[in-house]
């Protein structure tokens, strides 16, 4: 009778697309594992190691393999590179020596190269595997393709395989591919078109490394296990927040030509993360194993989820990524790439059970450390008056800890102001002796800990579902297009934004730190935030300036020649309203070459400015005589002064040569000019004060290391240049600030890194003395071109 019933179902699995069914009824036989791409990355450092931990689990169990290590290059080339690669796999601490070499020198005898290019190749290889079985008399049970080739390979493979390796009914064909399956939905649409036509669903097992991590297949059987305590608090109304942080401390070298086309949220974001999410978040299947209803609760989540715009996310980019793209791309040093090295994406599930709990989806490089959990953190309204140490007043919180960061490995921990987790997995153990740590702002000691008894590496474990056909472990089609139906409205309303620049490491301090705002997210502080299509729409629809915040500071940005316009336009308005207030406007402006384009506008149109009314004071000069062209009042002279109608007696150059000397103290040049100043202008404080700012940091003549806001009461003082010529008169801050507009002038390439790192620093007006430039209460602007800001 069950021989009837066994042969009957051989029969009805004849056509394709039994093979999940199969496996129940299927002895084990003879499986044929096809590696294509055998000698690659990802083959080497994880595909072999996990094919033999499955060669070695097998064991005994029925189960007999060949493994072909498939690729382009001839047999000739790669058979030796392949045993190479096979002789570095390893044994698991439980195996001993002389059983390890045993076992390795077999799992050799039955791997072989074979070159994969052709259909003729792929017909000769189901040759050799029809021939070897029937020569050894094996029952043959399936067949694995193993895809770990780039995406666009695939559909060709598939062809291949479904034209010359698809087994005679009853036997199992899977076919494993590996990320990235599409970059937006209508692409993964495509592929996935592409790839049915060859291959039925339930042969595709797409992989999802995170679902073979340990802690996150143990997401589901923990919230079973711990129904009853769970089910109560498993809400809106017990939920804070949900976070799925993924943190590295690399950087994307030697990965840029696929990095910079994908980003951090197609790389991790919508899939692994995702993919974390669902669990977390997913109605509980009746039965765990169930792999359709896990499936399909896992989609109903995506379904649910409100979606994605750009308010929902903010990105960052590390730096020397801009360096790393120019060189491995080959780029111009005018390239700019604006792919997200860095996101936080703020998720809702637009379901009662969940309403209004923020999801927080958080992955970078080179970020401060390396470290990647999922935690549930529940709402605590208890105050403790006193004993602020009590477990009652710390955060109530589950968290799935995959690996690295403080605790170094994979666990489960459940604060002891929660519940004590049961444990029913034989493979889990609880610990209780701990060193001397914190997770998530709680002592390990407050935690309950569960960790796995035998660390498993995922792709080992994933291999292993592979073989038992367990397909709640992969990716479904429905599945993926669901998700990247999540992301693509995400991404689309990104696209042209540009991600806020960050250090690296631990520099990035808390420039990455971000706040809620009901359902949006932001960063936590200002600094350069821009979009490119502010940009983009400018030249085309004469939209040419924008305007945004910098430093906490009002920034206006634009190219180069807009911007000079812009601020023209400012100052010219200022001197009119002060002229008609108080019949005189007091303009103090700088040195150095960044001005030159905005004089040659103002003297350009010197007809409509009040310069009759104007005194032009000076920021700083140099101790040089006026007749050098290193003069700052020289150049204002020669591009300036001379093309506009300005009294005499209005243009108050600093006295720097005095006594037919240069800038000697004794002199008392500075208090001259001081006293200058003070007379003529009502409370010193200048109409408008034009700046620039050094490489170093340096504004006006006030350098980094000369302690510029020691300066006190003084108005005008004489200061050191760490660059000739060396000495200086300035304005310092005290003058400065007493201004009713002060405006930062920044232009070109070379002030971006500047730009960038101002962007981050605190005030400190002795290492970056432009941070000193507070009005007391007058306005400050930054002007900034695109060029300063981009990069
Ligand atoms: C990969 C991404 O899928 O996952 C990488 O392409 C990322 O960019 C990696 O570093 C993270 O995986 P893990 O297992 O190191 O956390």
């Amino acid at each position: 009778m069950l021989v009837t019933i066994f042969l009957l179902l051989v029969a009805l699995c004849a056509n394709r697309g039994c093979g999940e069914d199969s496996e129940a009824v299927q002895r084990p036989g003879h499986v044929s594992v096809i590696v294509v791409g055998a000698t690659g990355d990802l083959a080497r450092k994880y595909l072999w190691q996990g094919f033999f931990q499955l060669y070695v689990q097998q064991v005994g169990s029925g189960h007999t393999f060949t493994f072909y290590g498939g690729g382009l290059s001839p047999a000739e080339t790669a058979t030796p590179v392949l045993f190479e690669i096979l002789k570095a796999v390893s044994c698991s601490k439980d195996v001993s020596q002389e059983r390890c070499a045993v076992l390795k020198e077999q799992f050799l005898r039955v791997s072989q190269y074979r070159q994969l290019k052709t259909v003729e190749d792929y017909q000769d290889l189901a040759k050799h595997i029809e021939q070897q079985l029937r020569k050894e008399g094996m029952t043959e049970e399936g067949r694995l393709f193993y895809l770990s080739v780039p995406a666009f390979a695939y559909t060709d493979i598939a062809e291949k395989i479904n034209g010359t390796c698809r087994p005679a009914g009853g036997i199992w064909l899977r076919v494993v591919l590996e990320k990235p399956f599409g970059h937006n939905y209508r692409s993964a649409q495509v592929l996935a078109t592409e790839l049915r036509s060859f291959l039925n669903e339930d042969e595709m097992y797409r992989i999802d490394h995170y679902l073979g991590k340990q802690v996150v297949s143990k997401i589901l059987p923990f919230r079973t296990e711990n129904r009853k305590a769970l089910d109560p608090i498993w809400n809106r109304h017990h939920i804070e927040r949900i976070e799925i942080v993924l943190k590295e401390t690399l950087d994307c070298k030697g990965r840029i030509a696929f990095y910079d086309e994908y980003g951090v949220i197609r790389d991790v974001l919508q899939n692994h993360l995702t993919e974390v999410m669902t669990l977390l978040t997913m109605k509980l299947p009746a039965n765990v194993s169930d792999s359709g209803e896990v499936l399909r609760n896992r989609l109903q989540v995506l379904n649910s989820m409100l979606p994605l715009g750009k308010n929902q996310a903010v990105t960052g980019q590390y730096q020397a990524y801009k360096t790393e793209v120019q060189q491995e791309l080959n780029k111009t040093k005018d390239h700019v790439s604006v792919t997200p090295t860095f996101a936080a994406v703020l998720a809702h599930i637009d379901e009662a059970r969940y309403e209004g709990v923020p999801i927080l989806l958080i992955s970078g490089k080179m970020l401060d450390e390396r470290v990647g959990y999922a935690r549930i953190l529940f709402k605590n309204n208890v105050f403790c008056i006193q004993n602020h140490h009590s477990v009652h007043c710390k955060p109530k919180q589950i968290v799935f800890y995959f690996g690295h960061g403080s605790l170094q490995h994979a666990a489960v921990l459940v604060s002891k102001n929660l519940f004590k987790p049961a444990l029913k997995d034989h493979r889990w153990k609880e610990v209780t002796e701990h060193t001397d740590v914190s997770v998530l702002g709680l002592h390990i000691s407050d935690y309950y800990v569960q960790t796995p008894i035998k660390e498993k590496e995922a792709y080992s474990e994933l291999i292993s579902h592979i073989l038992a056909g367990q397909k709640n472990s992969f990716i479904s089609t429905e599945n993926l297009l669901a998700s990247w139906g999540l992301w693509t409205p995400l991404l689309m309303g990104l696209t042209g934004s540009f991600p806020r620049i960050y250090p690296g490491g631990a520099d990035n301090g808390d420039m990455l730190d971000v706040h809620l705002r009901g359902k949006e997210i932001h960063y936590n502080s200002e600094a350069v935030i821009i979009g490119v299509d502010q940009i983009g729409g400018a030249s085309a629809n004469g939209f040419q300036v924008m305007r945004g915040k910098f430093r906490s500071a009002d920034m206006v940005s634009a190219w180069t020649e807009e911007l000079v316009e812009r601020l023209a336009v400012d100052m010219e308005e200022a001197a009119e309203a002060a002229v008609n207030e108080g019949s005189v406007f007091h303009l103090a402006l700088s040195g150095g070459s960044t001005p030159l384009a905005l004089f040659h506008r103002l003297a350009l149109h010197h007809f409509s400015f009040p310069w009759w009314n104007t005194h032009v004071w000076m920021v700083d000069e140099r101790c040089v005589p006026p007749t050098e062209p290193e003069s700052n009042f020289y150049n204002l002279h020669e591009h300036l002064l001379q093309h506009v109608r300005i009294p005499y007696y209005n243009v108050h150059p600093m006295p720097v040569q005095l006594n037919q000397r240069l800038c000697v103290e004794e002199d008392g040049g500075a208090l001259l000019y001081e006293g200058e100043l003070r007379k003529l202008i009502n409370g010193s404080s200048f109409h408008f004060v034009l700046l620039g700012v050094g490489y170093d940091g340096h504004t006006a003549s006030l350098f980094p290391g000369g302690k510029p806001s020691e300066l006190g009461e003084s108005l005008v003082t004489l200061t050191e240049s760490p660059v000739k010529p060396h000495q200086r008169m300035s304005l310092t801050f005290s003058a400065i600030n007493r201004a009713r507009r002060v405006a930062l002038l920044v232009m070109g390439k070379g002030k971006h890194e500047l730009i960038t790192q101002l962007s981050r620093v605190k005030d400190d007006s002795n290492k970056y003395p432009v941070t000193g430039v507070k009005p007391a209460s007058g306005s400050l602007v930054w002007y900034i071109d695109y060029d300063a800001l981009l990069g």
